[in-house]
């Protein structure tokens, strides 16, 4: 997508479309102004009541005479009292959608922004680029017969007050382009089937990825006997039941000083979880495939930070294995030894996200990060504490956790921090080694972190838990590619502080 960014009045810019805001039964101040041109046109709509101005609602205008675009795309507001961030990022949404079941290829948007808790022109630009992307995304979906029409949208242009918030508002389009095109890449992996989407089919987009950015990037991806000799046994007891071969992937980009501690990303890559010999129950089991969505992140993370230029040095590791129940499958009881030598007892092969993170912890260390943040779909448990709109945050340093739960703020990709206090760590005692990897029903999200933990001590980290925040269920179902909306604003506060 082409953005430009325009100072002067939405009513004299050019382009095929100008899409203004209607609160209901109101015009707001853009609104206002275009309506004037149109001598009370929107007005008499919102009067008799042909155009509501409820949330979501759209008109298209056509043949409109005395505006620098024929067309008018009118977009419902809602309730005034009650237009914030949340009704701003629906009316964009809802805009992009009637946008695209037009043919028009460029629009002028100039829909009102909210007054309180309001974002500054960069953010208002990247948030709608990325908005303009997530509408843009087609499913790369395998249902033969006719092929849906490719959209035509090709240009935007936005309003901003002065000089200062265009330079703003330029960066802001960019970085959100740059975020659209990596969440389109992490939503393409995300939803393909277990079938096609294989620890070795995530080797090989992260070599892609690698490959477009070669100046800067360097990506290797390790097979069954590389990762033996790294001593992973944990990661290795996952893979052991199925007949498709895991693969750890290493990323460095670098963007920042030679010699600066890089940020270590770390991403859960179970390509398909059955929950091992503890099956779990086939009711939406289809959903599992989205267990490596912590992975996809990472990739489109180093992806992101690449387009974006970002001077930092990032790291992405990714442990990605299918969780089968074959013949040779890990069991109930068994004890394997982590790569730093820690003993484990299986006690649940469904807790086996934890079991490749932490072999993928472990290797961070080599890197002397400035901090690890790993991401995974970890625990049903934390679905059911936050459901599907925070991503939990468990970690062993303060600060960081509140530089991620204030990322996810500001980029409208929240994130809830959960305690991980000494005494959840108590939950995994076992009769036979170092630690068991399940504590029992209470606090799952935790004790899974408290887990992890046992891993990352003296390194600063911090664990996001995206398990009900990746993917939509029930009709809608897709990846939702969070939490890279967050990691963007959080690399960029890294680096450009
Ligand atoms: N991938 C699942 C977590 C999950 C469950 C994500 C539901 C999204 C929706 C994970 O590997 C898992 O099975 N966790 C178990 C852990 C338990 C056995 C301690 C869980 O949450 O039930
Ligand atoms: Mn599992
Ligand atoms: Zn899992």
């Amino acid at each position: 997508m082409q953005y430009d960014i325009f100072t002067n009045a939405a009513s004299r810019q050019r382009g095929e479309c100008l899409v203004i805001g209607s609160f209901e039964q109101k015009l707001g101040s853009e609104g206002a102004a275009v309506d004037r041109v149109l001598k009370g046109r929107i007005r008499s709509l919102l009067a008799s009541g042909d155009f509501s101005g409820r949330a979501g609602d759209t008109l298209l205008l056509t043949e409109v005479a005395g505006l620098g675009c024929p067309r008018v795309l009118l977009v419902g507001l809602g309730p005034e009292n009650r237009f914030n961030r949340r009704a701003w990022r629906k009316a964009h949404s809802a805009a992009f959608a009637a946008l695209l079941r037009t043919r028009v290829a460029s629009a002028v948007l100039a829909l009102e922004a909210p007054t309180e808790d309001a974002l500054d022109a960069e953010h208002r630009a990247r948030a709608v680029a990325e908005l303009a992307g997530a509408a843009l995304y087609r499913i790369n979906h395998l249902k033969t017969g006719r092929q849906p029409k490719l959209p035509l949208l090709k240009r935007l242009r936005l309003g901003v007050a002065d000089a200062r918030a265009a330079a703003a508002a330029r960066r802001g389009a960019a970085d959100g382009d740059a975020l659209a095109a990596s969440s389109a890449l992490l939503k393409n992996m995300a939803n393909l089937p277990g079938n096609i989407c294989t620890p070795r089919f995530l080797g090989k987009q992260a070599l892609e990825v690698g490959k477009a950015h070669k100046r800067n990037m360097k990506v290797r991806v390790f097979d069954t006997a590389q990762i033996r000799k790294l001593k992973m046994g944990s990661f290795l007891c996952v893979a052991q039941g199925s007949a498709e071969p895991p693969r750890f992937i290493v990323m460095e980009y670098r963007g920042g000083r030679s010699g600066a501690a890089p940020l270590v990303l770390v991403g859960k890559g179970i390509t398909f979880d059955t929950g091992g010999i503890s099956l779990k129950d086939p009711a939406a089991m289809d959903e599992m495939k989205f267990d490596m969505c912590g992975a996809a992140t990472v990739i489109a993370a180093l992806d992101m930070a690449a387009r974006m230029q970002l001077p930092i040095n990032l790291v992405g590791l990714v442990a990605s294995a299918e969780n089968m129940p074959g013949g040779s499958a890990v069991k109930p009881g068994d004890i394997v030894k982590s790569a730093d030598g820690q003993t484990i007892e299986v006690l649940n092969t469904d807790a086996e996200g934890r079991l490749v993170l932490c072999d993928a912890l472990n290797y961070a260390r080599r890197f002397n990060p400035a901090a690890v943040v790993d991401m995974a779909t970890l625990t049903g448990a934390c679905v059911i504490a936050l459901g599907a709109h925070h991503s939990g945050v468990m970690a062993n340093d303060e600060a960081l956790a509140a530089e991620l739960v204030q990322a996810g703020r500001a980029a409208d990709d929240r994130a809830w921090q959960l305690p991980l206090t000494e005494e959840y760590g108590e939950q995994l005692k076992s009769n036979f080694a170092d630690m068991a990897n399940i504590g029992g029903r209470e606090a799952g999200a935790i004790t899974a972190a408290a887990f992890l933990s046992r891993f990352t001590k003296g390194m600063k980290w911090a664990h996001m838990d995206i398990a009900g925040t990746a993917w939509l269920s029930g009709a809608a179902k897709s990846a939702t590619a969070r939490p890279l909306p967050l990691l963007a604003e959080f690399l960029i506060r890294r680096a450009r502080g």
